[in-house]
C-alpha cells in the first residue's frame, strides 16, 4: 500500500510518499481503507520532534512512521474478535500514538473506533476527532462555563480553538479568542465577542481577567498566565511549550492559592466514542466544522507545511482514497 512515511524528524520535506507492507490486524483490531485523514497540532510536533514530550518513545528517530491520527474509512477486515464493526461499515477514529492514517489503510483498535456518523462526509468525520474530544474537555466537563462567564481561548483558529469557541458561546459565555490576524474573521464568523492577535498583543498583559482560559498554544510562564485569570477562575493548559507545560504541572497549584485560581494541565483522554455530543451539535447544525483545505495524499507534505507554517484556518484534511466516497 501507498503511505507518507518519516524515519527522522524534520520539516516536510523529511516525508516521503512510497510502497510499505499491507498491515495486518490482530484479534482485537480492524483494517480500515482510510479515506481521509485529519491533521493536527500533535501531528505537525511529532513530524519536528518538538515540543520535547513530542519525542516520547523515539528520543533521536520517530517511532510510529506515518503520522495523522484522525481518520474516516471503510472497514476492510476484522479481527478474530471484533464484534462490533463487518467489512463495508464506515468508520471514524482517533489512532494517536500508532501509525496513523496518512496512507491507504491503517490498523485501528476496535475500542478507538465508531460508526460514522450517517449524514457525514470522509471529510467531515475525519476532522472531528482530537479536536472535538479536546473541546468537550476544556469547555463542557463538569458544567465549567456558566452563562455570562469570560472565557479566553488561546489559539483559537486550530481544530480544537474553533470548536471551543462555539461551545462557549452556545453555553451563554462572553467569548476572546486568540490567534493570529489571518483568522480573526473567521473566528468573529464563529461568535466570537472579541478577537486578539497573539504577534501583536499579549493578552495576558491587558489587565483582563477571564473564568476560563483554555491555552491550546501555552508558551508563557504560569505566573504570566495567572495574570489573566479572575479569583476563582481556572486556567487549562492544553498544548504549547515543555517549559509551560512543566511550570503549570509543578506550579501551577501554588501559584493558584491567591485568589483561589485553579491551574492545571488538562489532559484530554481522547477516543471518538467521547464526542458523540459535539457531533450532535454538528448534525443539528448548531456547531460547524471548519475545513481549511482538503489535499490528496500525494500532498500531505504541504497540508502539514500550512498547518504548521500558521496558515489553516481550522482543519486541514487529506483525502486518501476518494474512490466511492460521498462528494464533501
Ligand atoms: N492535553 C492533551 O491531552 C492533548 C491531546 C491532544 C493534543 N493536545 C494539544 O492540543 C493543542 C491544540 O491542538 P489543535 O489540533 O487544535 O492545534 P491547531 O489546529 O494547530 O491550532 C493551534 C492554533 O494555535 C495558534 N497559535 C500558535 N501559536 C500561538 C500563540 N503563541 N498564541 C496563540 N495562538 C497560537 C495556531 O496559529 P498559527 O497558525 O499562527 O500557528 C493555531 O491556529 C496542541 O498543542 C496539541 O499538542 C493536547
Amino acid at each position: 500500500m501507498k503511505a507518507v512515511v518519516h524515519t527522522e524528524y524534520g520539516g516536510p520535506e523529511v516525508l516521503r510518499l512510497v510502497e510499505v507492507d499491507r498491515p495486518a490486524p490482530r484479534d482485537a483490531e480492524v483494517l480500515v481503507r482510510v479515506r481521509a485523514c485529519s491533521l493536527n497540532a500533535s501531528d505537525w510536533e511529532g513530524l519536528r520532534g518538538t515540543p520535547a514530550y513530542a519525542r516520547i518513545g523515539g528520543l533521536r528517530r520517530p517511532r510510529r512512521h506515518v503520522l495523522g491520527s484522525d481518520v474516516a474509512g471503510t472497514v476492510e477486515s476484522v479481527g478474530a474478535r471484533v464484534t462490533a464493526v463487518g467489512p463495508g461499515d464506515d468508520v471514524f477514529a482517533d489512532v494517536l500514538g500508532r501509525n496513523g492514517g496518512l496512507a491507504e489503510l491503517v490498523v485501528v483498535p476496535e475500542r478507538a473506533l465508531a460508526p460514522m456518523p450517517s449524514g457525514m462526509t470522509y471529510v467531515e468525520a475525519a476532522a472531528v476527532p482530537q479536536a472535538a474530544a479536546i473541546a468537550l474537555h476544556g469547555i463542557r466537563t463538569k458544567g465549567r462555563v456558566r452563562p455570562g462567564d469570560r472565557v479566553l481561548v488561546n489559539g483559537a483558529g486550530g481544530g480544537a480553538g474553533t470548536y471551543a469557541v462555539q461551545l462557549a458561546k452556545l453555553d451563554g459565555a462572553e467569548v476572546t479568542a486568540v490567534d493570529n490576524a489571518e483568522k480573526l474573521d473567521l473566528l468573529r464568523s464563529l461568535g466570537a465577542d472579541h478577537v486578539v492577535d497573539y504577534r501583536t498583543h499579549d493578552y495576558t498583559a491587558a489587565g483582563r481577567t477571564y473564568d476560563l482560559v483554555l491555552d491550546l498554544a501555552g508558551h508563557r510562564s504560569v505566573r504570566h498566565s495567572a495574570r489573566a485569570i479572575a479569583p476563582g477562575g481556572r486556567y487549562l493548559f492544553v498544548g504549547g511549550s515543555l517549559r509551560s507545560l512543566l511550570g503549570v504541572l509543578l506550579l501551577g497549584p501554588l501559584v493558584g492559592l491567591r485568589g483561589r485560581r485553579r491551574i492545571r494541565v488538562l489532559a484530554v483522554g481522547l477516543g471518538v466514542r467521547q464526542v458523540t455530543p459535539l457531533v450532535e451539535l454538528v448534525l443539528a447544525g448548531d456547531v460547524r466544522t471548519v475545513v481549511d483545505r482538503v489535499y490528496p495524499l500525494a500532498e500531505a507534505p504541504e497540508a502539514l507545511r500550512r498547518l504548521g507554517e500558521g496558515h489553516a484556518l481550522g482543519k486541514v484534511v487529506v483525502e486518501v482514497d476518494a474512490a466511492g466516497a460521498p462528494p464533501h
